[in-house]
């Protein structure tokens, strides 16, 4: 047995799976043998969930199953909204959503995870987030509506209003496209939990926390940030220079895995073009610098453009408020940290690695009055 550490576990492999293949020297994402180009503008969230789910595309009746089955486990059950009601209005959306997943893990106790499980905490993550947002306005919560689909609903909820078609099906891209990614660190967190048989809402709580870390899912907003930043695209490589200096990170750049590019993000890139031209010209220019300026320190060490660079210009278009952009991506991820959760359960056995001690060597304690 291999008893050497590698830091950060790059390149260990701590779970053998059949839901998604991350292919970063090829930049291919694979759901279930499907490369993501081919879904992620034809097929919906739900399809795609169902994918993930069961390995399988669903039929026609299996998707309408799904369909009602999401739509009638949209509502929020009562201590969820005493418990949305009760947070002050400045709360993180990331924290509000792990609170409410929280709460809404008591009524399941220690159940062990199923599909029918996985579709409950889908349908509900939408609202929980459009609730809060609407209480935060000072305005009257949307109920959810069945005849809409989950993108569109979510959308619904929000605003008060139908969104549209262009804006929906951007939405439902940017759902497919991040739905899920190997063993990234939240779903890892997702399976270590459930590795110990525990229930649902503790893996899905655990995974938030995890997601919301600027390394992982903060770091759309993080983008914005920098973009605000920089101001314009005269200004980006004076500031990204002087940032580099203080070794600052760009966001939405650098992968663990991806080292030529990252498929989700050329799909992005595109819409973002389409949807946020205004965005578009300040991060494309933002980007070619970034590229340079991270190819110029380190030439052997190829950083390509991440997911997040272009999702920020693309929920912007959306009409999503800059906060809302993590937990929009756990509104997406919660089917693949589902799916690891029912796969990690399906042949488990406990996660369980070891630490190096470099701690002191044995010695005896002195008594107080010694030390
Ligand atoms: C995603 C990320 C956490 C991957 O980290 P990682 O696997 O440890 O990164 P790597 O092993 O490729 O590279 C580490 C080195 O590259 C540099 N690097 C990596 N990403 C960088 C970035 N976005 N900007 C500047 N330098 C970067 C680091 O500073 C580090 O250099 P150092 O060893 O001299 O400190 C990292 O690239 C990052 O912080 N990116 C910005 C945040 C972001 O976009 N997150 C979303 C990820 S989908």
């Amino acid at each position: 047995m291999s008893a050497e550490f590698v830091p950060g576990l790059e390149g260990i492999i701590a779970a053998r799976t059949e839901i998604s293949l991350v292919d970063g020297a090829n930049g291919r994402l694979v759901y279930r043998g499907y490369v993501i180009a081919d879904l992620a503008e034809e097929m919906s969230f739900e399809e795609v969930a169902y994918l993930l789910w069961n390995g399988s595309l669903p039929k026609r009746a299996e998707l309408d199953a799904l369909t009602q089955e999401l739509a009638g486990s949209r509502a929020l059950t009562a201590p969820a909204m005493a418990t949305l009601e009760s947070l002050p209005a400045d709360t993180d959306p990331m924290d509000v959503l792990r609170s409410v997943v929280s709460v809404q893990g008591v009524e399941h106790k220690l159940q062990k995870p199923t599909i029918p499980l996985a579709i409950h905490a889908t349908a509900s993550f939408p609202t929980i987030l459009a609730t809060f947002h609407r209480l935060t306005q000072g305005l009257k919560p949307v109920e959810p509506r069945a005849d809409l689909g989950h993108a569109a609903n979510y959308l619904y909820m929000l605003n008060g209003k139908e969104a549209s078609p262009e804006i929906v099906q951007a939405l439902n891209t940017y759902l497919v496209l991040l739905a899920d990614h190997g063993m990234n660190a939240s779903t890892f967190t997702a399976r270590v939990i459930a590795s110990t048989d525990s229930d649902l809402a503790s893996c899905l709580v655990g995974a938030i926390g995890a997601l919301k870390g600027p390394a992982h899912g903060g770091a759309p907003s993080a983008v914005m940030d920098q973009l605000e930043q920089i101001g314009t695209a005269d200004n980006a490589e004076h500031w990204m220079r002087e940032a580099r200096k203080e070794k600052v990170r760009f966001m939405g750049f650098g992968h663990r895995v991806y080292r030529t590019y990252d498929p989700r993000a050329k799909i992005l890139k595109a819409l973002c073009q389409r949807l946020n031209p205004k965005f578009y010209e300040l991060a494309s220019k933002v980007e070619e610098t970034a590229l340079a300026l991270l190819h110029e320190e380190h030439p052997e060490r190829p950083q390509a453009t991440n997911v997040e660079f272009y999702s920020a210009g693309v929920l912007q278009a959306i009409g999503l408020p800059t906060e809302y952009f993590p937990p929009t991506f756990a509104v997406s991820r919660v089917a693949g940290w589902s799916a690891h959760v029912l796969e990690q359960g399906s042949h488990n056995r406990l996660i369980r690695p070891q630490s190096e001690y470099i701690g002191p060597a044995p010695r005896k304690p002195l008594p107080l009055a010694e030390r």
